[in-house]
């Protein structure tokens, strides 16, 4: 059984936990993910690793309220017990040294954002990011970021933080005023980072982007975050979930997204799961 040390609403919608998981925190790197059942029946899910404390023994997980699993996980308290927290898992991302890194995160994208900027910026990288929500209430995690990255940008679909726009109409006006970088990194909806990938690949700058939002059940057994990379089938959620954004075919990860949308909505309605 693992505690939750503290909760905390990020929004309507995003939660925040910080869970005392010893062995996860002690492995874990960016960009793997852990799988929880909130109880004995639930469902696993797997939540990218948003923060961890090795000392303390912690990691942070941020999560969606979308479906019937995640509203019995919002249902849980400080103090009280998650059955099960499973990891590290997944392939730690591909983090090395360049000069100038442009992080740029979508919605809950931003949380496993986090810990990749935070490492990159502990080997000495510049590292700006570009954070982007339908409104300043679905911006997360800013003040985190603000503590150590070098320009902090913001983009929201109703102008209420940042530019009234998408990321990627902010990523257009950085490279029209010039702005370099060696890498991006775009963690997000898949539409978002199929177009930031597409603005990129034109600008040639290397682009890792995240497909945890494929994956369904995490274990590598049910197929739902099948890919095809560079022309190779992966899992996102053995071989991944971070991958070059130039080799991924969306297009058919978005297709494969959809595919249990009215399985999801069913079971919400009748509330099993
Ligand atoms: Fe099921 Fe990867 S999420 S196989």
């Amino acid at each position: 059984m693992y505690r939750i040390i503290k909760k905390e609403i990020l929004n309507p919608d995003v939660e925040l936990m910080v869970v005392h998981a010893p062995y996860v925190a002690r492995k874990c790197e960016p960009g793997q993910f852990i799988i929880l059942r909130v109880d004995e029946d639930g469902e696993r899910i797997p939540l990218t690793i948003a923060d961890y404390d090795r000392k303390k023994e912690t990691v942070t997980i941020i999560y969606q309220v979308v479906g019937y699993s995640t509203k019995k996980l919002s249902n849980k308290n400080e103090g009280d017990f998650i059955n099960d927290f499973v990891g590290p898992l997944g392939q730690p991302a591909p983090i090395h040294k360049v000069k100038r890194v442009l992080g740029i995160g979508g919605g809950v994208g931003i949380a496993p954002l986090y810990p990749q900027m935070k490492k990159m910026k502990d080997l000495g990288v510049q590292v700006d990011v570009l954070l982007g929500g339908r409104t300043n209430k679905h911006i997360i995690m800013e003040n985190m970021f603000e503590e150590f990255v070098d320009n902090i940008y913001y983009a929201t679909n109703d102008g209420s933080k940042g530019i009234k726009g998408f990321v990627t109409d902010k990523l257009l006006e950085l490279l029209e005023n010039g702005e370099k970088y060696d890498l991006v990194v775009a963690i997000g909806p898949l539409v978002m980072m199929k177009a930031i990938v597409n603005i990129t690949k034109e600008n040639n700058i290397k682009t890792n982007v995240s497909l945890n939002p494929i994956m369904i059940d995490g274990t590598g057994m049910c197929g739902g975050c099948r890919v095809t990379v560079g022309g190779e089938t992966k899992f996102a959620c053995v071989d991944g979930p971070d991958f070059d954004g130039f080799l991924v075919d969306f297009d058919e990860c978005m297709q494969r997204q959809s595919m249990y949308k009215e399985e999801e909505e069913h079971i919400c309605r009748i509330g099993i799961g």
